[in-house]
């Protein structure tokens, strides 16, 4: 079972690649968060409806493409043929939605880790899950270490543990839960992802005291992200990773 704690320095994760500059959940975003020498992204996985797991963000394909409509309704090679980058700006025309090995095969040649945050509507949960881990085997059996699965659906996680005994798991928490001490323990999780917007000096005590990785979401503000790291968060999410990063002093 994963107990190792997680490595974070510098102390940022590249939200959905580096979102602030170019689209999110992207190959240019992605790109671009290995440019900024981020060590750490986290990106959105779900399912097309041939099963492929694939990076974005909304269930609806509206907001970051050219598409309309459910994600989970369209084929791989059907999302293939929408335009996923000219919504943020016209000199990322031509990207696409890309699929999970793309974007890990990439990660892994450019060193970087991945937070893998599994989204999927509950009927697909489970397929997802055996999709990804079966796609993931090779690469965590070399490099477990590299990867971190979160979901804000609790039913993910457990399936997670299930198919997935030795994976490492984070508690990813919009809201408080009123058991999510127990279900950290009971789920092994290595790590708490707490919003930005419910995190207390308080509960960063109290979760480091759990001995467990501290990560906060999403934090683009320098100032916010000091005062965090002064709490013993071990790193937060950024859409732009280089704004928070503080260089360790001398
Ligand atoms: O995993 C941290 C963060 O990405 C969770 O929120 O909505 O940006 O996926 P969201
Ligand atoms: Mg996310």
């Amino acid at each position: 079972m994963p107990t190792a704690p997680l490595h974070f320095n510098p102390p940022v994760i590249g939200h959905r690649g580096a979102c602030a500059y170019a689209p999110e959940n992207t190959m240019a975003s992605f790109v671009k968060a290995a440019q900024l020498k981020v060590k750490w992204v986290e990106f959105d996985v779900m399912p097309t409806s041939d099963g492929v797991p694939i990076i974005i963000h909304d269930d609806l394909l509206n907001r970051t493409t050219n598409g309309q409509g459910e994600v989970s309704r369209y084929s791989y090679s059907a999302l293939q043929s929408l335009d996923a980058g000219k919504w943020f700006d016209y000199a990322f025309s031509g990207e696409r939605i890309p699929s999970l090995m793309t974007v890990v095969q990439f990660l892994q040649e450019a060193k970087i880790s991945a937070n893998i945050e599994i989204k999927a509507l509950p009927e697909h949960e489970e397929s997802l899950i055996l999709r990804v881990m079966q796609e993931m085997q090779p690469y965590l059996s070399k490099a477990n270490e590299d990867f971190l699965f979160s979901s804000f659906s609790m039913n993910a996680l457990h399936l997670l543990r299930q198919i997935a005994p030795t994976c490492q798991m984070g508690l990813l928490l919009h809201a408080w839960e009123p058991d999510w001490q127990d279900i950290c323990h009971s789920l092994n999780c290595i790590s708490v992802h707490v919003n930005d917007e419910i995190i207390t000096e308080k509960t960063a005590q109290e979760i480091k005291s759990m001995g467990k990785s501290l990560l906060v979401y999403t934090v683009n503000d320098v100032k916010r992200a000091k005062e965090l790291y002064a709490w013993g968060v071990d790193a937060v999410f950024s859409d732009a990773p280089d704004k928070v990063y503080i260089p360790a002093t001398p």
